[in-house]
């Protein structure tokens, strides 16, 4: 079976991915130059964009992880968010980069923020590969952002639908017909 089949069409090829990511890490290379950073990653949809991004931040950090709930097969929002996994360390008196493959509704990362706000770092910022703005309910933005993208079902690169597709290499909307 081939995955590939199963988009309408690509988004962004692994070239444009790489730019892109390549692109973040340097500024947030300059943005944290000097300083302590912890960036924690929201499982599982960050990994793969994660584990890329980390190696374009060109000084000294940590990593760590975190997981809530999703929205299982369903392709729309429940808006309710659930922790399945916290941090193993302090963010006491850290600078906190919460790394997130896609800010939708804004639901997750605004629960997020604010339960990382609450335990005192030094600082909390937002990094996505994707944003979709049109779609935000909740009051939050991201500071680093991958790419801006339409209203439209995003898999690849982490991303998934029903938890597959996580393994393409490229970002592409899946035809309509496989979630309806
Ligand atoms: P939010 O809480 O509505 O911002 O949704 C964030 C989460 O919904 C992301 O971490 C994804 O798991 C999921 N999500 C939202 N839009 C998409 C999409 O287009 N493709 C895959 N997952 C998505
Ligand atoms: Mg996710």
């Amino acid at each position: 079976m081939n995955m590939r089949e199963d988009l309408d069409h690509i988004l962004y090829d692994e070239q444009t991915i790489a730019d892109r990511v390549a692109a973040l890490g340097r500024a947030i290379s300059q943005a944290y130059a000097g300083q302590d950073l912890l960036v924690v990653g929201v499982l599982k949809g960050a990994t793969v964009f994660f584990a890329d991004l980390i190696r374009q931040i060109d000084m000294p950090l940590e990593m760590d992880f975190i997981a809530v709930s999703s929205y299982g097969r369903r392709s729309s929002t429940t808006g309710e968010v659930r922790f399945i996994k916290d941090l193993d360390v302090s963010v006491e008196n850290r600078n906190v980069l919460l790394v997130e493959d896609i800010l939708d509704t804004g639901t997750t990362l605004k629960y997020l923020s604010d339960i990382m706000r609450s335990r005192q770092p030094a600082s909390v910022k937002i990094c996505t590969l994707l944003d979709k703005p049109t779609r935000r309910t909740a009051d939050i933005e991201a500071d680093y952002v991958g790419f801006v993208i339409p209203d439209a079902f995003a898999v690849g690169y982490g991303l998934d639908y029903a938890e597959k597709y996580r393994n393409l290499p490229m970002i592409g909307v899946l035809k309509k017909e496989m979630y309806q």
